[in-house]
């Protein structure tokens, strides 16, 4: 489609489409994350929507430095300051806004973004950030 940003998460193995439904807004803590799995196998999908207040950021859960998960217990994606997300691995800390990663062994590199959005108060892998 002319014009459509670019959607790399969708590269990914067993990626769910646009429209797929992953949780309640409700279920989402401000200034929190949670995590969803799809798949298993060589189509395991791992992702994760992080929440501050009024806005929301998806990654996929794979960290550019080593590819390992980012939380190393679920749905721990910050840093004790909740300033930015943590790889629990190597200690790589993230934008939370960009995924841009700002310090650790991938300093430079940045997670992969999915578009979420919210509709009737579910929260929804979209086709672009309206949320
Ligand atoms: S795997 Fe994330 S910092 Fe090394």
């Amino acid at each position: 489609m002319p014009g459509a940003p670019d959607m790399p998460y969708l590269r990914y193995p067993g990626a769910p489409p646009a429209g797929t439904q992953l949780c309640h807004l409700d279920e989402l803590p401000d200034t929190g994350a949670k995590g969803f799995l799809f798949g298993g196998d060589v189509n395991r999908f791992d992702m994760f929507v992080v929440r501050q207040g009024d806005r929301l950021y998806a990654y996929v859960n794979d960290c550019p430095h080593a590819h390992t998960p980012l939380d190393y217990m679920p749905d721990r994606f910050f840093n004790l300051e909740k300033s930015h997300l943590l790889c629990g691995t190597h200690g790589a800390l993230f934008r939370v806004q960009d995924g841009h990663c700002v310090a650790g062994p991938c300093k430079g590199r940045r997670l992969t973004p999915i578009p979420v959005h919210v509709a009737e108060g579910m929260v929804r892998i979209g086709k672009f950030n309206v949320s």
